[in-house]
């Protein structure tokens, strides 16, 4: 099976190249090619163990040029294209709604376009449960859901999943859409909640926490997620939407308590700040969907996960001493400075 895989060299995405060509695999009969832009995000660092794989080829460049999209897509004939390229954070989308809305959405009409004049077979498109909005406790979201986005990534995102499943409606092309629940693991860039607050608490600095903390994630480990994935494709059905859902919900002062007992570190350096403007309360999904099709569960749990996540960020100081120079230094000031 050839692959063609966007932003393969971001935290998702480098996960699923390390299942697709990694030891674990065994001999490989995939074929992939990774188009990425190398934004703030990207990092071939994350694909350090498999840049050398004879079946693996990087290729540097923009989902929304549609000269190298079809050029690429007509040079290798993909069985399946994955679109992970995205504009992921959801603060940044609040400080700069562009980038978000040109990636997500003209970037993923422009991979539908070239998928289109290919006839490419398959055609996945990562999204996310956030396009579904806060949902009150005790309802959790199946595919049939409303969408309710909040914010400008999650409204970019749910335009780009209408788009996909419109490819489907209209031009009967084999797309799918998984919905996924907050990921966490190794290599996630430190701008995100798990990861921020390891690297936070593991230089003693102050855990900034939105508002009372009490908005609640359902966290899963992004190697389930990318398994999740391979099973859609592998067994899933075109035109379908499938949610993926985590191993535990929490809300996020708990799963920050958790991270700071597991660094030896002391609550006191929970800062409270203000909170994000149009802040989801809770995301719940049902992922029944995807078991009851693909046989597919999640298989780490959470407390587990996240033990091991630590000891990565622990044992790759030097990584993540890499991506905070430079742009985070930025970031981090316009995002949290004046809170
Ligand atoms: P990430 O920010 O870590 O990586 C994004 C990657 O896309 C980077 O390698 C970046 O260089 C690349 N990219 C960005 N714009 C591009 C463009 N125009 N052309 C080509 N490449 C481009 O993101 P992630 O957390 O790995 O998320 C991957 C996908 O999964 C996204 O579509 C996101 O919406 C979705 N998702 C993420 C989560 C999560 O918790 N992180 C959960 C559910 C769904
Ligand atoms: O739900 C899936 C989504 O999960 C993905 O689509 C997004 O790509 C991914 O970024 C993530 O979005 P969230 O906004 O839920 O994740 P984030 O890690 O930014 O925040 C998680 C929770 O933690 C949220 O309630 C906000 C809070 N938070 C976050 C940061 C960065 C804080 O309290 N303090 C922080 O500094």
């Amino acid at each position: 099976m050839r692959f063609l895989v966007t932003g393969g060299a971001g935290f998702i995405g480098s996960a699923f190249l390390r299942l697709l060509l990694g030891p674990a695999r065994g001999e490989s009969s995939f074929d992939v090619v990774n188009l990425d832009k190398l934004t703030y995000a990207g990092n071939l660092e994350n694909l350090a163990s498999i840049a050398g794989h004879p079946r693996y080829r990087f290729v540097h460049g923009d989902i929304c040029d549609a000269g190298v999209v079809n050029a690429l897509v007509a040079d290798v004939r993909p069985d399946v294209i994955v679109n992970f390229a995205a504009e992921s954070h959801v603060d940044r989308s609040i400080l700069s709604p562009a980038p978000a809305f040109e990636t997500n959405l003209r970037g993923t009409f422009t991979l539908l376009e070239a998928a289109r004049l290919h006839k490419t077979p398959r055609f996945l498109h990562v999204s996310t449960d956030e396009v579904y909005g806060s949902i009150d406790p005790p309802h959790e979201a199946d595919e049939n859901y409303p969408l309710r986005a909040s914010s400008p990534y999650s409204a970019s995102k749910a335009g780009s999943d209408l788009l996909a499943l419109s490819y489907f409606a209209t031009y009967k092309m084999p797309v799918m859409v998984t919905r996924a629940s907050n990921n966490y693991g190794p290599y996630q860039f430190p701008e995100k909640l798990i990861p921020l607050m390891i690297s936070n608490a593991l230089e003693g600095k102050a855990l900034p926490i939105y508002g009372a903390g009490m908005q609640v994630r359902d966290w899963l480990h992004v190697e389930d997620h990318c398994r999740a994935i391979l099973a859609a494709i592998e067994r899933g059905r075109p035109g379908e939407i499938y949610n993926i859902g985590g191993s535990r919900a929490l809300p996020n002062v708990e799963v920050v308590k958790l991270i700071l007992d597991a660094v030896g570190k002391p609550h006191s350096l929970m800062q409270t700040v203000v909170d994000r403007p149009g802040h989801d309360r809770r995301y719940a999904l049902s992922s029944e969907k995807l078991v009851r099709e693909t046989g597919w569960q999640a298989a780490i749990p959470f407390e587990e996960g996240l033990q091991a996540t630590i000891e990565w960020y622990r044992n790759n100081a030097a990584w993540t001493a890499r991506v905070k120079s430079g742009e985070y230094q930025h970031y981090y000031e316009r995002n949290y400075a004046n809170r």
